[in-house]
């Protein structure tokens, strides 16, 4: 199948789908015309739908009928019943499943066999395209049905595969980050607006310095310690500052934190 032509459907249409929506209509992967999507509350929906210049339907079975890649995102405990009751039309199409905590064995057992599916957990930077899609590799999506997905998905976001024990493991690398990476930046922030920055002007070089230096540590290859290292010149300010990270348990607070969302 064609990629231009790839009719998307959403069943389900809050936060995490209208961002992945957004990020298909920013970088022209789907046009606005052969996306669909189905919520409860119709009249949110056709408002939202309607800013997006998408078509708003009335079911899920409504949306896994008009479309060939169907992505799954309602709430992790509503999945079943909604699978359920949208089933005949979902034979054939590409299940796409972005519902935390829902894996490959839980659509076997829901669906049963003849489906083709895969359970991902992707994040909201997909909205600028410029996400992470973590991804089960074990699924039952056809070779040709998951350069589909591939081709597709892979216009807003990096999609990495893990084995099911590590999925979960997988979404909170990329699906949790995101909010410490912000808690991150806005205490930098405060630190510059203490010593006199306005707030205006540190949010305005915060973002960009951690854009770059993501960017240059990708584009580069260099380990993250060597980077660090290159700017932290004896008995220079970025070693007192690294120091004073260090004296706080910097490292140990984020690892701490994985390891609570780990245990949850
Ligand atoms: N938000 C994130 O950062 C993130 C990250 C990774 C994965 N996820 C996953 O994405 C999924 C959606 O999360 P979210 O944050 O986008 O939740 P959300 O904003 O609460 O959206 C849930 C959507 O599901 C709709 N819905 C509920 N029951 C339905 C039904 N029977 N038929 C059709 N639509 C129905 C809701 O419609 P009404 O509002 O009209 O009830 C709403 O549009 C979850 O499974 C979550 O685990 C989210």
């Amino acid at each position: 199948m064609d990629i231009s032509t790839v009719r998307t459907g959403f069943i389900g249409f809050g936060s995490m789908a209208g961002a992945i929506c957004e990020g298909l209509l920013k970088k022209d992967a789907v046009p606005a015309a052969n996306i669909y999507a189905c919520a409860r509350n119709q009249e949110r929906l056709k408002a939202k739908c309607g800013k997006l210049g998408i078509n708003a339907l009335a079911s899920a079975e409504d949306v896994a009928s008009a479309s060939d890649i169907v992505v799954i995102a309602v709430l992790p405990e509503q999945v079943e019943a909604v699978v359920k009751s949208a089933a005949q039309a979902l034979k054939g199409k590409i299940i796409f499943s972005i519902a935390a905590g829902v894996d490959c064995s839980m659509y076997d057992e829901w669906l049963g066999e003849g489906y083709n599916h895969i359970s991902t957990i992707p994040n909201t930077p997909v909205a600028v395209g410029e996400g992470i899609i973590a991804a089960e590799s074990r699924h039952t999506l056809t070779d040709e049905q998951l350069a589909l997905f591939e081709g597709v998905f892979s216009r807003i976001a990096k999609i990495e595969y893990f084995s099911p024990e590590l999925l979960s493991l997988g979404g909170t690398g990329a699906g949790c980050t995101p909010a410490f990476v912000d808690v991150f930046i806005e205490a930098l922030a405060d630190g510059l607006v203490k010593h006199g920055m306005s707030r205006a002007q540190a949010y305005a070089i915060v973002p960009q310095m951690m854009k770059g230096t993501a960017e240059y540590m990708m584009q580069s290859g260099l380990h993250p310690g060597a980077l660090k290292d290159a700017v932290c010149s004896p008995g220079g300010t970025t070693i007192v500052g690294i120091s004073a990270l260090e004296e706080c348990g910097f490292r140990h607070a984020v690892i701490h934190a994985i390891d609570r969302i780990m245990e949850k």
